[in-house]
């Protein structure tokens, strides 16, 4: 495990976007703008095709969070479906109108067919997480692949959409493998700047908290709905989140939302990259918020 670790650590520390530090502090949504809602104009958009223009314009093809006018935020569960826990989740979610975006495991998207058309058909985005959650960055291209070609084709078989956006095993996904699977997919890879460990703090309580206090505007939240304490801790967390003034969107819809953090005046480029909102975070700063980045083994008994 821990060779998991420092992997998705590295990993996440190239991506220079590796979460930024948390803003503990309330996340002061401002009422919504209803413009962001409607026009979301895709600041960023540019297909996978687009020739591969110099560094400077690139596509942004990663994102840990966004930077989002307005509070919106994206919940997002991985490692599912799972029988039990994702249909419940499904029921808490449906009940409050909100969209989520489910990183599902291939084999498990093929063992519950019904559950990835209900997804779909409530108005959640799927998206892929591998065929059985191994750690991508130390395989070969071709077994990298295959994971990702055949969650991708469970996914359309079963729902009859196409993954737009993927999230590695662990966020060991390195960057030449994100422009690849960029380029073959048009995936783009989504991290997460919020992450309560819900996989090994088996506490809904405890899942609960450390969402309501880590979460800000443009926060893309990773749990688990493979685990109960998780789906427990919803309802309030849910409730928590909309009562501060957040807005529920999916991945795509909150990315697209994306735009340029104003570059910063001071160019200290020796100074340590601690805080900035993500542009230098290249140095060798071990990021400190994901921990232990999905660590949850691969699902292996279904119920
Ligand atoms: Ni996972």
């Amino acid at each position: 495990m821990h060779l998991l670790l420092l992997a998705a650590l590295a990993c996440l520390t190239a991506t220079a976007i590796a979460a930024p530090g948390r803003k503990p502090a309330t996340p002061s949504p401002k009422p919504a703008t209803p413009a962001s809602d409607s026009t979301s104009p895709p600041s960023f958009a540019a297909p996978a095709d687009a020739a591969s223009p110099a560094a400077a314009s690139a596509p942004k093809i990663t994102f840990s969070q966004c930077h989002v006018e307005g509070p919106y935020i994206a919940m997002t569960f991985d490692d599912g479906p799972h029988g039990a826990n994702t249909p419940r989740l499904l029921d808490m979610l449906k009940q409050r109108k909100i969209h989520a975006t489910f990183f599902v495991v291939g084999q498990c998207a093929a063992e519950f067919p019904d559950i990835m058309k209900r997804i779909v058909a409530e108005g959640h985005e799927i998206a892929n997480h591998s065929w059985s959650h191994p750690q991508l960055s130390s395989m070969s291209e071709s077994g990298v692949r295959d994971q990702l070609q055949k969650t991708h084709d469970a996914i359309i078989q079963t729902t009859g959409v196409t993954p737009k956006v993927m999230r590695p095993p662990y966020g060991a996904f390195t960057a030449r493998q994100r422009s690849w699977a960029n380029g073959t997919w048009g995936y783009k890879c989504i991290l997460w700047d919020v992450d309560p460990l819900d996989w090994k703090v088996r506490n809904a309580e405890h899942v609960k908290h450390e969402i309501l206090k880590a979460t800000v505007g443009g926060s893309i939240i990773l749990s688990h709905d493979i685990h109960k304490t998780t789906v427990d801790a919803m309802p309030e967390t849910l409730d928590g989140l909309a009562a501060k003034g957040f807005k529920f969107v999916t991945v795509s819809e909150l990315i697209a939302m994306d735009r340029p953090v104003p570059p910063k005046p001071k160019a200290t480029p020796a100074a340590k990259p601690e805080t900035s909102e993500g542009s230098k975070t290249e140095a060798g700063k071990t990021p400190p918020v994901p921990a232990a980045p999905d660590s949850t083994p691969a699902p292996k008994a279904k119920p």
